[in-house]
């Protein structure tokens, strides 16, 4: 990973890019994230995508964060007076793409957001002031004078609000997180490198692969499409690597879909730390256990130094978990709390999971272990299962029972939701 003092020798921030002689590339460069969303790795940095339309009604396609607000509308400026902006179209609202609105607004009072329904209720609560808007749904058009904009819905990726604009005369696609990835290249059409294609898997991976079925319901409706270039919201812009970057989107998307609706096999997870080897023992004693009941892949993963991108997507495949943790001093410890960080209850909710621990005295980390995971909406499992020191003898019979009925607690639950 870069560090800091060399991300800001690479800081080159002022460009104004063509993407075609109307169409602008408004962006801004950050090498300096070094996480985003607070829970993801950005070892790449990234870009906020902004678009500037020189059509005879201007328009802006997304804004950018509001820490960016200053670079962004000097660039505006010194392709447009404010004043002349007719639309601002924003085709998603987290902030990182909508932080700095307010301030457009401030400066461009007559410029219409335009939005799906939920945009432009989201960019209300954002912005905290009134300002001039238009809904636009899925196949409405609007016309820049010279150019035609079409809006094709595309929601929950990864929001409800996002949507696609479509410039007819310009062949090209705004498509805000879609396609995009968390990359920072001042090449913003052609560093397409093996670390851009990482970052962009990652990037997929954490944010857009538990909407998979939503990605390939908007790969579906913009394949009939004549793109000429994508212009994400992260990263750089698609141009020769148009087939590439759509086939490999579908690709992940198939594949999560094809795990998560066909597979035979339940995936159970038991993500662990261990001071001195006892939890990790508990883990491999549990994991015995749940082997006596067909139908089950089992994973035992140390999570004390795992990249908070691997686990995620461990916990993604994952259909069941349990967590363990030795007690010390009366807490579990940090891994375990990132881990919860990284839990979805959107897309984890209902999993069954239970906890596990090796103590010495006290014991408290599978209990609140098991109070985080009941608040994130798994279905717990029992009793939390603690051993005294190493999971020897008895200890260890009762934990091999204690896995062959989390295993069957498992079976039961998913049976439920067949019904
Ligand atoms: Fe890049 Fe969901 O914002």
């Amino acid at each position: 990973m870069r560090t800091k003092n060399e991300r800001n020798k690479r800081r080159t921030d002022e460009k104004i890019i063509d993407i075609t002689s109307d169409v602008k590339w408004i962006g801004v460069l950050d090498y300096d994230i070094v996480t985003f969303d607070i829970v993801m790795e950005t070892e790449f940095g990234t870009t906020y995508n902004s678009y500037f339309i020189n059509a005879t009604d201007r328009a802006i396609v997304e804004a950018a964060k509001e820490s960016f607000s200053d670079v962004h509308i000097n660039k505006i400026r010194q392709l447009t007076d404010l004043a002349e902006i007719k639309y601002i179209i924003l085709d998603h609202t987290e902030p990182d793409h909508s932080g700095n609105t307010g301030k457009l607004l401030e400066l461009a009072p007559q410029a219409t957001v335009v939005g799906s329904g939920n945009a432009i209720r989201y960019l209300a609560d954002i912005i905290n002031k009134p300002f001039k808007s238009l809904v636009v749904k899925d196949g409405d058009t609007l016309s820049l004078g010279n150019k035609t904009l079409k809006f094709i819905a595309a929601p929950n990726l990864h929001w409800p609000d996002s949507m696609f604009t479509w410039l007819e005369e310009d062949r090209i696609l705004f498509t805000c997180d879609m396609f995009g990835a968390h990359y920072c290249s001042e090449n913003i059409f052609n560093d397409f490198s093996e670390e851009y294609f990482k970052a962009f898997k990652y990037y997929f991976d954490v944010i857009l692969k538990p909407y998979s079925r939503f990605a390939l319901k908007a790969l579906e409706k913009i394949k009939h499409l004549d793109i000429r270039f994508i212009c994400p919201g992260h990263g750089p812009v698609h141009h020769k690597n148009l087939e590439r970057i759509t086939e490999l989107t579908k690709e992940y998307a198939s594949e999560y879909v094809r795990i998560t609706e066909k597979k035979q096999m339940k995936n159970i997870l038991l993500a662990f730390v261990s001071a001195y080897g006892f939890t990790g023992k508990m883990a491999e004693i549990i994991a015995e256990g749940i082997k006596q009941v067909p139908g089950f892949n089992v994973q035992l993963l140390d999570i004390e130094n795992i990249s908070l991108g691997d686990l995620e997507s461990e916990i993604v495949k994952a259909d069941a978990l349990l967590v363990g943790s030795p007690t010390i001093n009366q807490n579990t410890l940090l891994p375990v709390y990132k881990l919860f960080a990284l839990v979805n209850p959107l897309r984890d909710k209902g999993k069954p999971a239970g906890s596990f621990g090796s103590y010495g005295w006290s014991g408290e980390a599978p209990e609140i272990i098991a109070n985080n995971l009941k608040s994130l909406k798994f279905k717990y499992f029992d009793d939390p299962a603690a051993a005294k020191f190493s999971p020897a003898n008895d200890k260890a019979a009762s934990l091999r029972e204690y896995g062959k009925r989390f295993a069957e607690f498992v079976i039961e639950e998913y049976n439920k939701t067949k019904v």
